[in-house]
């Protein structure tokens, strides 16, 4: 082996494990932190966690191109596709209350990644390369909206186009074009009418401000507290009749949004889930809120 080669292979035996521990930390993430961030910033995460496994893919010793070889087009090719099928919008609700779905997410993310890279790279020597850029910049364009769509319960009851105002038309229809839950839940606070008795400044309606709600303790008028959790706040939209808040009075904020939000016609939830993401980011401790339960939490 001459020197040069031993260079080589040292240089890619460290791209290797350093891209390895990248892909393997974005994979385990979701386990460890429920940290609340934006989807676009998680998105760029998903675009991080795609250069470690572009750069673990290349330190393999891909397959010289050859005529014998060139199937490995089809798993180039197919492989980001299915990636983009990893990152549909309508399961963003359930995967940020669940952690090990959304791990084994990423863990889908890093495979797909790896694939697609390393058939490129065996494909033609060189083109690999070409699709880490091209995966990563996908993972970033998400991060930007695009390619994000209303997902599949859209898709099977779309809104009839000459017939809006027909009874399919409800303000949450309107929303469900929504580019990020983020989005959605602010469009929500608007149209749901939220926002006639809840600022999001901290200024006193009706109802209490959302700024610096998730995550906080609220008196209760039976001078118990809870914790501004997922739970509390999903009972608080849902039955607010459950609990009452010291200092304002019950029977105000309205019992009806559970059949609008909760209803058959919302098996994923993902109105009410975005609502509780928007809470949570107008919230200093929104990591709190994000949390599916805290039992322990709310107990006391
Ligand atoms: C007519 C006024 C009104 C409207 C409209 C309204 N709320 Fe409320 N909301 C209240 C009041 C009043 C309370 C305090 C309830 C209590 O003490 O029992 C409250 C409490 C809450 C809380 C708990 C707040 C805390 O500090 O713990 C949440 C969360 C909440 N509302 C969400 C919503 C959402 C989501 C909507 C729209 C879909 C909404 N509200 C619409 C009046 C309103």
């Amino acid at each position: 082996m001459t020197e040069a080669t031993s260079k080589v292979r040292l240089v890619r035996m460290v791209m290797g494990v350093i891209g390895a521990v990248i892909a393997g930390g974005g994979v385990i993430a979701p386990l460890v932190s429920h940290e609340t961030t934006t989807i676009a910033v998680h998105h760029l995460l998903h675009a991080g966690m795609a250069v470690g496994a572009g750069l673990l893919a290349l330190s393999l010793p891909a397959t010289r191109i050859d005529r014998e070889r060139s199937f490995w087009i089809w798993p180039a090719v197919t492989a980001p596709a299915i990636g983009v099928l990893l990152m549909w919008p309508s399961e963003y609700a359930h995967l940020i209350s669940h952690p090990w779905p959304h791990s084994l997410e990423h863990l889908s993310i890093v495979l797909v990644t790896l694939l697609a890279v390393y058939a490129a790279q065996a494909y033609v020597r060189g083109l690999g390369w070409l699709m880490l850029v091209l995966v990563v910049a996908m993972d970033a364009a998400c991060a930007g909206g695009f390619g994000v769509s209303p997902g599949p319960s859209f898709l099977l009851n779309p809104v009839p186009r000459h017939n809006a105002t027909a009874s399919r038309a409800r303000p949450i229809n309107a929303v469900k074009k929504a580019i990020t839950l983020h989005a959605m839940g602010a469009n929500l606070y608007n149209t749901m009418g939220c926002s006639g008795c809840h600022s999001v400044d901290g200024a006193k309606g009706v109802g209490p401000s959302w700024k610096d709600l998730a995550g906080y303790p609220q008196n209760l008028s039976d001078g118990k507290t809870a914790i501004a959790d997922y739970s509390f706040l999903r009972t608080m939209i849902l039955d607010p009749g459950k609990m009452d808040l010291a200092g304002y009075p019950a029977g105000v904020m309205p019992d009806t949004y559970k059949a609008m939000l909760a209803g058959p016609k919302h098996p994923h939830q993902t109105e009410l889930n975005a609502i509780i993401w928007y809470i949570n980011t107008l919230s200093n401790r929104a990591g709190k809120a994000s949390e599916p339960t805290v039992p322990d939490q709310a107990a006391k």
